[in-house]
């Protein structure tokens, strides 16, 4: 299957094409949402109309529903033709929301009751939404959900809707060769735990589970030389990223990503790091699934794999427990009560309350 169309462009240079795949008609009043990070670096200027369009830095921190909210503040009552997001997975997915947000304004009323699932969405057709990743990490630029936090609560939900797909997602690794070495690791640790979770979820197709297969390995063999800042891997970590994307938009994810939501927003822990701490965890308790996978993918055993997937965290400088964090006992409720997600269900092995405090109890 060939994953790249009119609307998933990929290639370095690609940044340089954006201006003129946003059609005429969406030109009039362009909005940028960037992080403030690449809003002053200067480098907007090389490749957009920058005087032309308003840009709004958003914090470098997963969205919240008030970050959404003061999108929509600062754009008031206009009515926007388009928005253009270019930043790691938490720029794009807060883009993602305020461009269904200011289209139907009229209709959502508050980003806190949509959040609460208040709305049924219409599809999106007077916003252009385009999405420019400089992480090679969430897929967010092809995937149809967004993460956002509840500030007030801690809850971390990822909403789901077609309008949230971007009429344009332009991978240009070259975004992505300047992102700072931790979020380099963190990024690439969310994407490697994307791929294995697809490829083994519940949900996965035959088709899915060879995509997420490919960007898997691709991941594996990449990530370490990327983090060392090594320009070719990091383009073929962005390629393996949209692969992985395209595939668990799909084929669903795993407990990795069902745990990491609430454990990541009880501790503004980053996705990735979160992700990367649980998955060997999480693999060795699917470890006959993973064993079916690494016997397809020419590993002598699942333990095999997950070694690998040990070493290469171990070298990222990521640990494998959560223990700097001071989770307490008493967050493991918060933990099992908001894990719950889609993702969960797409887990091999079903996860009881009992299994998620165990686990907890070890990593914690
Ligand atoms: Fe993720």
């Amino acid at each position: 299957m060939n994953i790249f169309s009119e609307n998933i462009v990929f290639g370095c240079g690609g940044r340089f094409q954006l201006w003129s795949k946003i059609p005429e008609k969406f030109r009039s009043d362009v909005v940028l949402l960037v992080s403030e990070r690449l809003k002053n670096s200067g480098k907007l200027s090389d490749f957009l109309p920058i005087d032309s369009l308003e840009i709004i830095a958003v914090p470098s921190m997963e969205p919240t529903i008030s970050m959404v909210e003061k999108v929509r503040e600062k754009i008031g009552s206009r009515e926007i033709s388009a928005l253009i997001a270019i930043g790691g997975g938490s720029v794009i997915d807060c883009g993602k929301m305020a461009a269904i947000y200011l289209e139907q304004s009229n209709k959502i009323h508050s980003m806190r009751e949509y959040f609460e699932g208040k709305y049924q969405l219409q599809p999106r057709e007077r916003i252009f939404f385009a999405a420019l990743p400089t992480t090679a990490g969430t897929g967010a630029e092809v995937t149809n959900n967004a993460v956002i936090i509840d500030d007030v609560t801690a809850v971390k939900k990822s909403l789901r809707d077609d309008s949230m797909i971007a009429d344009l997602a332009l991978i240009d690794p070259e975004l992505t060769y300047d992102c700072l070495q931790k979020i380099v690791a963190a990024s690439g640790l969310d994407s490697l735990t994307q791929a294995i979770e697809c490829a083994i979820s519940r949900k996965t197709t035959c088709e899915t589970r060879r995509m997420a297969s490919e960007a898997f390995l691709k991941v594996l063999a990449n990530l370490e030389s990327a983090y060392s800042g090594d320009k070719e891997a990091k383009n073929i970590m962005a390629y393996a990223t949209t692969l992985g994307g395209v595939a668990f938009r799909i084929g669903g994810l795993g407990a990795a990503h069902g745990l990491a939501h609430p454990i990541g927003s009880l501790r503004h822990i980053a996705h990735g790091e979160a992700c990367g701490i649980l998955l060997e965890h999480i693999l060795r308790i699917n470890i006959e699934a993973v064993d079916k996978l690494a016997g397809e993918l020419g590993f002598a055993s699942g333990n095999e794999l997950i070694e690998k997937i040990v070493a290469l965290r171990n070298k990222l400088g990521v640990s494998d427990n959560f223990r700097k964090y001071d989770i307490k006992q008493e967050d493991f409720a918060f933990i099992a009560k908001n894990c719950r997600s889609g993702s969960m269900s797409c887990n091999p092995v079903a996860m009881r309350d009992e299994d998620i405090y165990e686990l907890l109890t070890k990593i914690c």
